[in-house]
């Protein structure tokens, strides 16, 4: 009775159900990382105190990939090969998602990523989900924002031309403003990693656009904002997509941007009665507000959980179906419910920036 080491907390780890999740908890974009683990910490969490899946506690293992798409691949296929998880979570970037998709698609493994937007992402994988909505859609809902409700019609555009998510995006903008009759004046990729970004400014200044779409991470946009005011560029005339999302695009460039929008799929004063819930939940466990990427993370993590529950058992097929088959779904991002292409049917926000903080401006449902 008085035996050491029994009891909760203590079950051995051949009693938990393994689940893998790869992030970029190191690197370029380590927020990206950092904020979404902390979701799907607490969704663990809740789960678990709840009894975990019919008695059983779910462990997550964590594997960094460093912010590259290798590791990204290799992290997927150790968490599958040596780990033997049930199912994966992440990842955020949609390159790397890409990446990490192909090898739990191969393995016959579900995966789901919390906020990976490429339209690429999910298509032709069966074994391969998201919970967010997709570039075409957020595109879309980016340039009707910017014709029909800040009424502009001259635009530019400024993308990394090398990054799947990032000339995705750009595509789908360009396209819906086009076909609103709106008029593109300047469209510039640039290259990935590039840090000045002066001369291609100074270039569309002169072609005197009423808004910049630029559709890209948050850590070059603090470079674009801040190199934007030094051209004499308003920050308020940036609209942005979700790779915005980061404290630290507030901390570095939050000033600059004051009044720039961006399509999202969260922010801490959203409407909906659940994302009350976690909000208060989360702020509880970590003492700060939740990011639209831990939000991200927190329903991926939480829809899988569910799943599981469903499913007769852990199996990869009897998930990849409880997955499929998901409807109407209570997240703190809004009620999602899975399509037949694996994609997420939700809401999607438009986020002001003001007086240093994300505000909900207004939500579309995507179509
Ligand atoms: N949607 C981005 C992508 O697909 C990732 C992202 C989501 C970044 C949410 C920030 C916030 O690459």
């Amino acid at each position: 009775v008085f035996g050491l080491g029994v009891g909760a907390g203590c079950s051995k780890k051949s009693d938990e159900i393994p689940v893998g999740a790869y992030l970029s908890l190191s690197g370029a974009d380590s927020t990206f990382g950092t904020d979404t683990r902390e979701g799907i910490e607490l969704a663990l969490d809740e789960r678990n105190a709840a009894g975990g899946i019919r008695g059983k506690k779910i462990r997550v293992i964590y594997e960094d990939d460093k912010s590259t798409t290798q590791e990204a691949s290799q992290k997927v296929r150790q968490l599958i090969d040596r780990d033997k998880v049930v199912a994966v979570l992440g990842e955020v970037a949609s390159s790397r998602s890409l990446a990490g998709g192909l090898v739990a698609n191969n393995a016959h493994i579900p995966l789901i990523t919390p906020s990976s937007t490429a339209v690429e992402v999910t298509q032709g994988r069966d074994w391969v989900f998201r919970v967010c909505f997709t570039d075409e859609q957020q595109g879309k809902v980016a340039a009707r924002f910017v014709k029909n409700e800040l009424k502009k019609n001259k635009v530019g555009i400024f993308y990394a031309a090398q990054d799947t998510y990032s000339s995705g995006l750009a595509k789908s903008f360009r396209e819906e403003f086009t076909k609103l009759g709106g008029t593109i004046v300047v469209d510039k990729g640039y290259q990935k990693g590039e840090t000045n970004f002066t001369t291609y400014l100074n270039e569309l200044k002169a072609a005197n656009p009423e808004v910049i779409f630029v559709p890209n991470y948050y850590n070059e946009m603090v470079q674009v904002a801040r190199q934007a005011k030094q051209v004499g560029i308003p920050g308020s005339s940036f609209v942005g997509g979700d790779g915005w999302d980061s404290a630290n695009l507030l901390e570095g460039a939050g000033a600059e941007l004051e009044g720039a929008y961006f399509t999202n799929h969260y922010a801490p004063d959203v409407p909906w009665p659940n994302s009350k819930k976690f909000l208060a939940a989360f702020e509880e466990k970590y003492k700060h507000d939740p990011s639209s990427l831990s939000a991200q993370g927190y329903d991926a993590a939480s829809l899988l959980f569910d799943a599981m529950g469903r499913a007769p058992d852990t199996s990869p097929e009897a998930l990849r179906k409880a997955i499929a088959d998901t409807k109407d779904f209570q997240g703190a991002t809004g009620t999602l419910s899975i399509d037949k292409d694996r994609n997420a049917n939700k809401p999607i926000v438009v986020v002001q920036i003001k007086d240093k903080k994300f505000r909900f401006a207004t939500q579309v449902l995507a179509e």
